[in-house]
């Protein structure tokens, strides 16, 4: 296992030379899947549904999540996404889309916060509304630039947070984030990794989550995303909507900001 674990860290390092034509194809091959499915990304249909989810009455108190305030205001969805994480002065927190989600799920419809989160990730079988709603609300940002400077004392302070979480090496495998993530033209078993510390890879890659992800039949949010790659540095998994996560969305965002979104993507 370690040895295994070894060669992949040496391939991260080095790069993979001689299989340069596998890879070419291979990405080819998820380029045209691309496209064939840019015509009707199966996420539309979620993104529908979280629409409906959005205006229907649910929870103990049959509200609506129309007067949720996602930043802009209440109800105002147009471009939301493509600002948070930000600080909201009523909970005195930096909260991205989806704490903020929960937040509105339990302050205007009465949901405990296990109610809330209880789904937050559908499984074969399981759907799952914070997916549908996020993939909703993602869409109500297309067209606009993200748009997350960091002024505000707390957003500055958790993007510096996120910055440090991401070069920090730690675990049992020495992993950073930067390790994986860190340069141009890293692969993974034939996946490009993307370089997240330019804003032309973080562009890329923050612009179009949330996304549909091919391998999973599902659609992920960043919150899942990144929860995921901890678990890839073989760091202990935070819990959903852990500050540490919202900290690195800051950071990413950060370096992001300027890059038009597009969502949902559509990844391997
Ligand atoms: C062991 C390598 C590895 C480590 C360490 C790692 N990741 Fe990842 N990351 C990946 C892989 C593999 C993908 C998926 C690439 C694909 O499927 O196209 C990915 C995807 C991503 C994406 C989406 C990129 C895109 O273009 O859509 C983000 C954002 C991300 N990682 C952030 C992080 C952060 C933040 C950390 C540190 C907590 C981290 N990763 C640690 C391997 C890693």
């Amino acid at each position: 296992m370690r040895t295994r674990l070894h060669a992949l860290v040496a391939t991260v390092a080095l790069g993979i030379g001689g299989t340069a034509v596998a890879q070419g194809s291979t990405m080819d091959e998820i380029a045209k899947y691309r496209e064939m499915l840019a015509d009707g990304n199966p996420a539309e249909l979620l993104e529908m549904k979280g629409e409906a989810l959005w205006k229907k009455p649910r929870g103990p108190r049959s509200a609506s999540l129309e007067q949720c305030d996602m930043g802009l205001g209440p109800g105002k969805l147009e471009g939301a996404y493509a600002q948070l994480p930000r600080y909201f002065a009523d909970t005195k927190k930096v909260m991205d889309a989806e704490s903020r989600l929960v937040h509105c799920m339990m302050t205007l419809q009465g949901f405990s916060e296990t109610e809330a989160t209880k789904n937050w990730f559908s499984k074969p079988g399981q759907d799952s509304d914070i997916e549908a709603l996020i993939t909703y609300i993602g869409g109500q940002s297309n067209g606009a630039k993200i748009n997350v400077p960091a002024r505000h004392p707390e957003e500055a302070r958790m993007a510096k947070v996120g910055e440090y979480i991401f070069y920090r090496r730690s675990g049992p495998q020495d992993f950073s984030c930067a390790i994986c993530h860190g340069q141009e033209g890293k692969r993974i078993r034939l996946q490009d990794l993307g370089k997240l510390t330019s804003q032309a890879g973080a562009g890329a890659a923050m612009s179009t989550w949330p996304s549909y992800r091919v391998s999973q039949g599902a659609v992920w949010t960043m919150q899942r995303r990144l929860i995921d790659c901890m678990r890839q540095a073989r760091w202990p998994e935070p819990s959903y909507l852990a500050d540490s996560i919202i900290a690195l969305e800051v950071f990413l965002q950060k370096t992001a900001s300027g890059t038009v979104m597009q969502t949902p993507g559509i990844k391997r």
